[in-house]
């Protein structure tokens, strides 16, 4: 695979290094570019794109790899909701498919379904309040992280009692129709997310760590390949589309275990 990676930062370097141990070509990798955007004519020629920089930057990303031909994007950047919509369009206008997911670990989106699956369990339960907390490393960009969103999302969706997100900065407790999320920044942490569910006598809780950033590499490798493996339809495609596909055993295997 002719890879080009946006993003000099660890996640960037995690891909790099993911597809040089698989014997790939060494691939460009490209930091914040000086002119404040990059030039078409330097992303040409890749199989597939790789974005892994900051939110505000997956717009203009995205419109030179378009620009310089590619029809195969993976976007794993996260913070950049406002402007999805338009990039979506101009993806698919292109006739380009892009692979786009806040965390492409197998584990989390395995855990976003062991999640679903305790919220169908212990919604029903008054006794069991849910929340949920978010740990990265001090320097992080966003918070919440996009993880901690989907998966805010994920239990709104599904519990019968929280509408909403708490407000951090108010005084007090959540309202009862509120989801409390706790985010922490500090020291090294390349990520963990905790669901718990909390009653009187008892609290049960899902933990996913992560110990590196070598299973979001893994994924992001993996949605290339199943962009590759086949034509997909124009536009963004989800990364429960690649999983399900892992699980199902899709007709060849996708090698997603280091
Ligand atoms: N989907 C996933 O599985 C997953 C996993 C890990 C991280 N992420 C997300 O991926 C992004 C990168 O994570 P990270 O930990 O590597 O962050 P990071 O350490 O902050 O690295 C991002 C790098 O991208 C550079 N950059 C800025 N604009 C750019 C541009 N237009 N083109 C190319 N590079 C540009 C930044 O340079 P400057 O410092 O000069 O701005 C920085 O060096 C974040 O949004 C993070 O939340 C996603």
């Amino acid at each position: 695979m002719d890879a080009i990676i946006l993003g000099d930062g660890g996640f960037g370097r995690a891909i790099a290094q993911a597809l040089i141990e698989r014997g790939e070509p060494d691939p460009r990798i490209l930091g914040r570019p000086a002119a404040g955007r990059h030039r078409p004519a330097v992303l040409a020629g890749a199989d597939a794109v790789f974005d892994a920089s900051r939110g505000d930057a997956v717009p203009s990303n995205v419109a030179a790899a378009l620009a310089a031909g590619c029809k195969r994007l993976v976007i794993g950047t996260t913070a950049w909701d406002e402007a999805r919509p338009a990039v979506e369009d101009a993806v698919r206008d292109h006739g380009a498919a892009a692979v786009v997911a806040s965390n492409f670990s197998l584990g989390v989106a395995l855990f976003g379904r062991l999640v679903d699956r305790a919220v169908e369990l212990f919604g029903p339960l008054d006794a069991f309040d849910p929340y949920l907390v978010e740990w990265h490393r001090r320097t992080k960009a966003d918070r919440p992280s996009g993880t901690a969103r989907e998966l805010s999302r994920r239990i709104l969706a599904g519990h019968p009692r929280k509408r909403r997100i708490s407000d951090a900065t108010r005084d007090g407790g959540p309202e009862p129709d509120e989801l409390d999320v706790a985010v922490l920044r500090a020291g090294a942490s390349p990520g963990m997310h905790l669901v718990g569910f909390d009653a009187p006598g008892e609290s049960v809780e899902l933990r996913l760590t992560a110990r590196d950033r070598s299973a979001y590499a893994l994924g992001a490798l993996a949605a290339a390949d199943w962009l590759l493996r086949q034509p997909r339809a124009p536009g963004f495609h989800s990364f429960e589309e690649v999983v399900d596909d892992v699980l199902l055993g899709d007709r060849q295997p996708i090698s997603i275990a280091s």
